[in-house]
């Protein structure tokens, strides 16, 4: 049996990976981590039985204990480094909400795991180190983002020489037809098709989720920003595309659930039939696809700015749209403030090249810069 671990195992993707691990039949959890919701990782370990667990806010590591573990528990960044140094498990999961744990993927990595990555932060912030370690070790670094799972399969067994575009499609959110006028947090947090935590809904309103996806599809696919396109497709039933040099495109289809890129970046090349509804291709009426609307979502605009400016820039783009998101999530400031404040965060930035501990220090410049341009 191949052993899992799950980062973010209390988080929408790491439920859904437990859900698609037991389906799988194949697969052991040894170890899950969260960052602070400690009864739910105490349901977690009852029921899972893992042989370690890691949870970041150190503060609840008494709190966690008291709820009767028995299981060792990891605390803070280092301890998940420490979890995934010292369970020797196959498969990592990555599912934190932010990119927190790049210190624990890098160990993953130079384990020669296989990767699982759905937090887009990561390779948002630090995609440059990331990748060349991903080279460097030969790793195997599977996408669960779906529009990165679906561009994944279309190139698979393709020359990259033969892509002439990617296309990443993005379902509108739920402002695609409606102004953004006095719009509320309960607007915002109702996606019209996904069900996710709340930083990716937010992000998903002011399309930086779609923003960040290309700085994920640029570093995951080697591919340049004029490359890299983005179409809005309401019934979210296409995940991305491939256009090839002799015109042709291949796209993947299939209803929207992500325990289908879950499964298929654990099984990959491989496929395993699931229990996930099929598409039901006849019952399609109509399929629809219309350019991005960067007037109305300069965030998408900001991340190809970012993109193309490159070193700390992505990092402070990251950091700076994490800080209004959590601003926004209290009632701080309004939707429309935050492209406006990630806007001037980067303009007050002066990018460089660096190490992880680098675009870390860019992460928490942008972060207290947000807060300095909001008080
Ligand atoms: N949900 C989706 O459908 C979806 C699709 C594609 C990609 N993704 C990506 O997958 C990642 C996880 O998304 P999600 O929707 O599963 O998020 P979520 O439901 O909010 O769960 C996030 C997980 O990360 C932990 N967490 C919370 N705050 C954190 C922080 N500041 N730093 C590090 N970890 C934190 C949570 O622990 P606690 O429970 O202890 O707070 C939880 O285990 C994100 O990068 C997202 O962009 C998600």
């Amino acid at each position: 049996m191949q052993k899992v671990i799950i980062l973010g195992s209390t988080g929408s993707i790491g439920c859904n990976a437990i859900k698609v691990i037991r389906s799988l039949g194949h697969l052991k959890i040894v170890g899950i981590a969260a960052f602070k919701q400690h009864r739910r990782l105490a349901d977690q370990i009852k029921e899972i039985k893992p042989r370690m667990v890691g949870i970041i806010d150190r503060n609840q590591y008494k709190a966690l204990k008291a709820a009767g573990t028995r299981v060792p528990i990891c605390v803070g960044e280092e301890g998940v480094g420490e979890m995934i140094e010292r369970l020797d498990a196959d498969i990592l999961i990555c599912a934190f909400a932010s990119a927190l744990g790049i210190h624990g993927i890098i160990k993953g990595i130079e384990k020669r795991m296989r990767i699982c990555l759905a937090t887009k932060e990561i390779l948002v912030s630090f995609g440059d180190i990331l990748m060349k370690k991903v080279k460097q070790y030969k790793a195997q670094l599977f996408p669960i983002d779906s529009e990165h799972s679906a561009i994944f399969q279309c190139l698979e067994g393709r020359h990259r020489k033969h892509v002439k575009a990617i296309i990443l499609t993005a379902s509108g959110g739920p402002f695609f037809k409606r102004s953004l006028k006095n719009v509320t947090k309960a607007d915002v947090l109702k996606h019209p098709v996904w069900n996710m935590g709340k930083k990716i809904t937010v992000d998903s309103a002011t399309m930086m989720n779609k923003g960040l996806e290309v700085i994920e599809a640029h570093h995951l696919f080697d591919m340049p920003p004029d490359k890299i396109r983005v179409v809005i497709h309401p019934e979210a039933l296409c995940h991305s595309l491939v256009e090839f040099i002799d015109a042709s495109i291949l796209a993947q289809f299939s209803y929207p659930d992500m325990r289908l890129p879950i499964q298929y970046a654990l099984t990959a090349p491989q496929r395993r039939s699931s229990c996930i509804k099929h598409l039901n291709v006849s019952s399609i009426k109509s399929l629809h696809f219309f350019p991005p609307n960067l007037k109305k979502f300069p965030c998408l605009q900001y991340a190809y700015e970012a993109l193309t400016i490159g070193k700390s820039m992505p990092a402070v783009l990251n950091a700076a749209n994490a800080a209004c998101v959590e601003m926004f999530l209290k009632g701080r400031i309004s939707f429309r403030e935050i492209p406006r404040i990630i806007y001037k965060t980067m303009a007050l930035h002066s990018p460089c090249k660096g190490t992880i501990e680098d675009y870390r220090a860019a992460e928490a410049w942008a972060k207290q810069t947000v807060r300095r341009i909001t008080c």
